[in-house]
Parts: structure tokens; sequence; C-alpha cells
């Protein structure tokens, strides 16, 4: 085979030695590319990176608001976590990814995108499935899928190519990031009963001390995060400061098995300060200003749209629906969250909004409230009729 291949390119030792493989493999003209999605790594000694190592060309593409836009604020309206616990940080990127890939192959003439998954993990599953939704007709191809090979392996084919490496048999963690979170995996971390070191953590290293704590207003318009403290700051901004300020305290660090889709299950570390501080102040501004009948049904869709995100179906006619229904709940989702920050901890300590249903006066217990407490024995008797009937006919104790 010959031609172009678009490669998802990172900087990393896997997607590096992927551009020799490819070329040796399929002799093939590679095009790294590096997505931006608020990645704190310098793309530029990336690039060039990729240009030493032998690709034809190298293009850093800045997704960074369509990143935010188009699958950060989604997820806080949905208050999306896999698993009630994983913010998705890795699994919203893959497919803005692959959408980017897509275009610059239809740009650059390729037929061919390249990815440095595993056959282990779900990001092969989004890349896949994502290619074959938006460009059918391309070829798809994953080196690390293709050949099996050990991480030492890896590090000695590099050495071979001549490929520099930073990754050392005593930092053998593999990490992906942007601006939603922090995944690591491997290493020490494979066994779940290890605690993991702490030199993983890098976005929650703590530098605050133990009695120190601080209070601080998230301000919600239409389901987005739109003020800090009373001031209004551009939403990516809120996101930074909130992963450097909570991550001092060291808050945002999730420790989980989860079950992958390939039916492994692994075990996972997150260093994700502002989604879990920004998800949790959505939902309790939610408890706020929505009815129950919406806020339970809703709960229903979060969770299938987490497992439709985790599982690579993003581009799917189910998602566009379910986030359609979720923009649609959010008409009212403005209003100020206060927060109080402590050592490896958050706690939502107060929640305002003119769109408020809370109703001091039906809610009370002191007197002079407005609640008829005859409409409650009223309500009681006609809501539980069914039920005192199934008793009078000895149908509730099993018989
Ligand atoms: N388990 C997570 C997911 O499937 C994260 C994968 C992260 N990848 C990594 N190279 N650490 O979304």
């Amino acid at each position: 085979m010959s031609g172009k291949v678009v490669l998802a390119y990172s900087g990393g030792l896997d997607t590096s030695v992927s551009i020799n493989w490819i070329k040796e493999k399929y002799n093939m003209e590679v095009i790294a590319v590096l997505i931006d999605c608020g990645q704190p790594k310098d793309l530029k000694e990336a690039r060039k990176r990729a240009l030493d190592i032998g690709a034809i060309k190298s293009v850093i593409v800045d997704a960074k608001e369509e990143f935010l836009n188009d699958f950060i604020f989604p997820s806080i309206k949905a208050n999306l976590k896999y698993e009630k616990k994983y913010p998705l940080a890795t699994a919203l990127a893959r497919p803005l990814i692959v959408k980017k890939l897509v275009e610059i192959a239809r740009k650059e003439g390729a037929k061919a995108v390249a990815h440095g998954c595993t056959a282990k993990g779900n990001d092969q599953v989004r890349f896949d499935v994502g290619i074959r939704s938006l460009a059918p007709d391309f070829k798809i191809i994953a080196p690390f899928r293709e050949w099996s090979i050990s991480r030492e392996e890896t590090i000695k084919y590099a050495k071979k190519c001549g490929i520099k490496i930073n990754v050392t048999k005593k930092s053998p963690y593999s990490i992906d990031e942007n601006l939603w979170g922090r995944s690591i995996e491997c290493g020490a971390l494979e066994d779940p009963w290890n605690e993991p070191p702490d030199d993983i953590y890098i976005w929650t290293k703590i530098t605050k001390n133990s009695y120190e704590s601080e209070y601080i207003e998230i301000g919600f318009q239409e389901g987005i995060p739109v003020s800090l403290n009373n001031e209004n700051i551009p939403p990516a901004m809120i996101i930074k400061k909130l992963n450097e300020l909570a991550g001092s305290y060291g808050i945002g660090r999730i420790d989980m098995v989860e079950n992958r889709l390939i039916g492994i299950k692994s075990r996972e570390i997150y260093e994700s300060p502002a989604a879990e501080i920004l998800i949790e102040a959505h939902r309790q501004l939610e408890s706020l200003v929505l009815d129950r009948e919406l806020i339970h049904y809703k709960y229903l869709l979060e969770e299938k749209m987490a497992e439709l995100v985790y599982f690579g179906l993003w581009f799917t006619p189910l998602r566009k629906c379910l986030c359609a229904f979720i923009d649609e709940s959010q008409k009212y989702v403005t209003g100020i969250i206060k927060i109080k920050l402590e050592y490896k901890n958050f706690i939502v300590e107060g929640r305002k909004s003119d769109y408020s249903l809370y109703d001091k006066e039906l809610a009370t217990y002191d007197r002079g409230d407005k609640f008829d407490p005859k409409n409650s024995e009223s309500f009681i008797k006609i809501w539980g009729y069914p039920y005192e009937l199934l008793g009078r006919r000895g149908r509730i104790n099993g018989k």
C-alpha cells in the first residue's frame, strides 16, 4: 500500500514509534496531527519531533474552543460520569480528534487514518467507530493492534529507530490529558490493592496545608458556568482556574475499577478537579430549580448518555437526541452555588437562583406556614389505596 495516512499524534512513545512502523510496514507517507484539546503540553516541540522521526508533514489543530462548546458544556449539562465516577475526559476528546483527523485527511487527499491505541482499550473503539461513521471509505491503521508488542519491546524498537524517549522504567504510566482531566494507567496501578504512588498526581499535587480552606462561588447560566466569585470570566478560564485552585487542595482524584467496553475490568486513576466541582455544583443547582419529575427522568438519560460516550457512540442519532433533551432542560439552570474547598474535599454549602422552586413557606416547620396538613391526609389516602387493597386481600406478605 502507498499514499498518505493521517496519524493521531500525541508526541508520546507509542505514536512516535507508529510513524516509523507505518513507513516500514505500509510504505505510506505519514502526516502527524496534534489536536489541542487543552492538554498542558508543548505541542510545538511534539510537532518538531514528528518531523524528526520522519513524518512528511505535522500539523497542530487548535480544537480547544470546539472541545469546550461541543463536548464539555454538554457534559456539564448532563452531569456526565461513567459508572457514576469517571467524568469522561479522555472519552469525550476522541470523537473530536476523529472529526479533525478526517477533515485533514480529506484536505490532504489521504485515504487512511492511523491511531496508536492498543487492542485492550476503549479508545480503539472510539477511534474506529468514529472514523467508520464519518468516513466509511477510509482504511484504519492501528499499529499497536496489528503488532503485538510489549512496552519494553516498544522502548527497544524506539531506540533502534533512533527515537528519543522519555519513558523510564521508573515512570511506566500511560497518560492522557486535556482540559477536562488527566487519565493515568499502568505500572503499580495495575494491582487494584496498591495505593497509587504519590508521584502519579500532577494536577492534584497538594500545596495547601491540611487546615486550610476557602469558599468559592460559581455562577451558572442555562447550565453553563459563567462566573467565579462573582466575576464573569470565560468558561475555559473558570475550568483552568478550578483545576489549579482545587487541585492544590488535592481535590479531584478519582481511583476506580471500571468496566471497559471490551469486557476487561481495569484500574484507573483520574485527576479532574474542575469537572468534579462543576458537575456537583451544576447538579445541586438543578435540584433547586428543576421539578422532581424532570430531575428523576434526566438521571436515567444521563446514565445512558455517559455510557454512549464511553462506548464510542458519539456520532449517533441517540446521542444527538439525548443532547437535545438535555439542552431543553437547562433553560432555568441559572444561579449561584457556594462551595467550600478543603483538604482533599469540597462541599456545596449554599445555593440560590431567581428560578428557585424552593418555597420556604411550604417547607418550614415553623408556625405560620401556608401548608394545610389536611391536604396531606387526603392525598395519602388516595395514593395508598392500591396498596391498602393488596393488604386487605393478603397479598403483601407473600400469600
Ligand atoms: N479508561 C479511560 C477511558 O477509557 C481512560 C483511558 C486513558 N488512556 C490512557 N492512555 N491513559 O476513557
